[in-house]
């Protein structure tokens, strides 16, 4: 199998991490993997901000609060990609774009034997998960929070399992409800 591909079917998404320090040029090489996304009329309406202090970090674990249950994986990680898009500069897929980008940082984590877990965060008024993020971060109104991105060295102890639904059951051919080829 290619290794486009091993890593596409491969990753998972892991919350729990070792204590160990994930080196700064993976770091480089990951973002460097959000900056080559696809993004509609390739405008790149993205920003990343890599979160490693440790008090920013246990502040991010109330956000993750209210949308996952796996609270305490933000703080073992040994980083935090905060991804954000500006509608101002792409009002139309301004989500989707930061979305691909997210998923880039992810597979080259993989690739690096980086685990990651995607935390998705949904468009929201005061006291939303959205809100605190920008709270914390200092990040400008206007943006929109997409994902945050916790990076670390996998725990060896956790074992993910993820099943996908069979391909017959997603995939039409020439017209919807078409399942034969
Ligand atoms: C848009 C999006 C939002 C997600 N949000 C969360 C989340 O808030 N909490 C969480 O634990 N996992 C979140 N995930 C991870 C999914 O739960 C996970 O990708 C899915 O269960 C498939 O598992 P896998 O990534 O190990 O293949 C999110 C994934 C995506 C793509």
């Amino acid at each position: 199998m290619s290794e486009v591909l091993k890593a596409i079917v491969e990753r998972r998404s892991v919350p729990r991490f070792q204590k160990r320090e994930v080196p700064e040029e993976f770091i480089e090489k990951i973002l460097e993997a959000g900056r080559w996304a696809p993004s509609y009329a390739n405008l790149q309406p993205w920003e990343f901000i890599v979160v490693r202090d440790a008090g920013t970090k246990e502040r991010l674990t109330a956000v993750a609060e209210k949308v996952t249950i796996y609270r305490r994986g933000i703080e073992n990680a040994d980083a935090v990609v905060v991804v954000v898009a500006d509608p101002e500069v792409d009002p139309l897929h301004y989500r989707e774009d930061a979305a691909v980008a997210t998923q880039n940082m992810a597979l080259a984590a993989h690739a690096l034997g980086i685990a990651s877990y995607w935390i998705g965060i949904p468009e929201g008024g005061p006291g939303s998960a959205e809100a605190l993020t920008k709270e914390i971060l200092g990040i400008p109104d206007e943006f929109s929070v997409v994902a945050l991105l916790p990076l670390g060295y996998p725990d060896p102890g956790y074992t993910p399992q993820k099943e996908r639904r069979p391909l017959e059951q997603m995939v039409h051919y020439d017209r919807y409800g078409n399942r034969k080829k």
